[in-house]
């Protein structure tokens, strides 16, 4: 039996296109929607946000979508990630199971994504546009775009949720480093941000309040375009490199997942390792073995295994289409967790879509429980884990402890969507028995989702 712990690729078997699910879906996932006229949206009516290039990957029915040159050129900086086997936490938890984890902590950020923000700021740089305002929760997404737009000369606008801007200064040091504005949010300087702080001055901010600081700086201004780091189509495409990669080492280590695991916040780095083996699934019909695909999301955000899969809007302020996902309720302002990546109030369409379809399962955690599993995965493996990925290293462990206890010798893969260098805070909370768990409010639940849109 081979030892090999690192599974490596050569630049020049990093994949040439991203996988697109829904050529594969047996039916595909419902229309985004026109908040007024509530008719599903065109082109156009995305086009004030974002350039057509990345419109056509968010409404395409190819298979295969080519990545361009000079983007898999940047990606080669990091790309292909490694895959590790996690022999020595098997060891530790003594375990039958085969653990694999994929390792996206070795990008310039620190995590998944830059596998959408570099992809982002070239088409948009193709397009003409030189400007461009985002979100960010955890700060991975903000320092990625931040990064992305040092690359192609992009001036970067980044709407970071408060409570994270007040946990991680360093994250701003690095979008700044990287010469990107980084603003607090809520903020004055939107309609948006100023109508919450009325209301609240304290307010500790959201995904859904960021989203609509950058949405509506970018529909007002001309020669700014708008980026997610999360949710859209496009995004969740670029991030099938990671499942792909995957599938290449796994083959290399002659091993098959039984199991696939990825936290989920929006639902990207899930869908990036968990959409290729859905795929083939799908496409090998009932002779293709049938995999457990696992999302892992917070207890205290649990938008996949508590929300309501009905039309809501993506955004707090209203400003953005209709879609149809598993949502808290577009005003749902969760606690001020440690996973900021994770504090979204719905999940990706096409997360929620094949969810519903009965291809995937969804499990919550609370936070104390995934910092008790990142600690032992860093002592076990070395690597401490972004608090959003202890969701991943959490559930990836129970599954290996249930093999023990049923001795049945599983492969389990998992992704490791980042490291946690920037997150040490947290840790020391953890490590000092500060960290408390929280639970959502079952009356702020209710009341988001009382103000549901009416969709005939
Ligand atoms: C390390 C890490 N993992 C996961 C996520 C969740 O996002 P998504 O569900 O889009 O992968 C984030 C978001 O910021 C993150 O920083």
């Amino acid at each position: 039996m081979s030892e090999t712990t690192k599974f490596l690729l050569s630049e020049d078997q990093m994949p040439k296109d991203w996988y697109n699910i829904a050529a594969d879906l047996p039916v595909p996932p419902p229309a985004p929607l026109h908040p007024a006229t509530q008719q599903p949206i065109g082109p156009a009516d995305l086009a004030p946000l974002f350039p057509m290039a990345l419109i056509e990957q968010e409404v395409s029915t190819e298979r295969r979508i080519e990545i361009p040159e000079p983007v898999r050129e940047v990606l080669r900086l990091w790309r292909p990630s490694p895959l590790i086997r996690a022999r020595r936490l098997e060891k530790a938890l003594g375990t039958p199971a085969k653990i694999y984890f994929k390792y996206e902590g070795v990008s310039p950020a620190g995590s998944h994504k830059p596998n959408s923000a570099v992809p982002q700021a070239w088409y948009n740089g193709q397009a003409g546009v030189k400007k461009l305002a985002t979100e960010t929760g955890a700060g991975q997404w903000g320092s990625s775009l931040a990064f992305a737009g040092s690359l192609f000369g992009l001036d970067i606008t980044i709407y970071q949720v408060r409570v994270s801007y007040d946990q991680k200064p360093y994250r701003r040091a690095l979008m700044e480093t990287y010469g990107a504005r980084c603003v607090a949010s809520p903020s004055n300087e939107t309609q948006s941000g100023r109508a919450v702080l009325a209301q609240n001055p304290n307010h500790l901010g959201s995904l859904g309040i960021a989203i609509s600081e950058a949405v509506e700086v970018a529909a007002l201004n001309e020669d700014t375009k708008y980026a997610l780091g999360s949710v859209l189509n496009h995004v969740l495409l670029h991030q099938t490199i990671i499942g792909e990669e995957a599938m290449l080492q796994l083959e290399m280590a002659g091993d098959d997942p039984d199991v696939v695991i990825g936290c989920t916040g929006g639902g990207s780095n899930f869908a990036g390792i968990a959409f290729p083996f859905i795929g083939m699934q799908l496409r090998g019909g009932a002779s293709v073995k049938q995999r457990r695909i696992i999302a892992v999301e917070p207890a205290a955000c649990p938008s996949l295994t508590r929300g309501k899969y009905a039309y809501d809007f993506g955004d707090t302020a209203h400003l953005t289409p209709l879609v149809k996902m598993h949502t808290l309720g577009s005003t749902f302002t969760p606690a001020g967790f440690h996973a900021g990546g994770l504090r979204y109030h719905g999940m990706a369409p096409l997360v929620s879509h094949v969810k519903e379809l009965g291809l995937i399962e969804a499990r919550a955690y609370h936070q104390t429980a995934c910092f008790e599993a990142g600690v032992m995965f860093a002592r076990a493996e070395g690597i401490v884990p972004a608090p959003e990925a202890n969701h991943a290293v959490r559930c990836a462990i129970d599954e290996a402890l249930r093999c023990k206890a049923e001795d049945r010798a599983k492969t389990i893969l998992f992704n490791l969507s980042g490291h946690g260098h920037f997150d040490m805070a947290a840790y020391q909370n953890y490590l000092s028995g500060g960290l408390v768990d929280q639970d959502y409010d079952e009356g702020e639940l209710a009341m988001a989702l009382s103000g549901l849109p009416n969709v005939g």
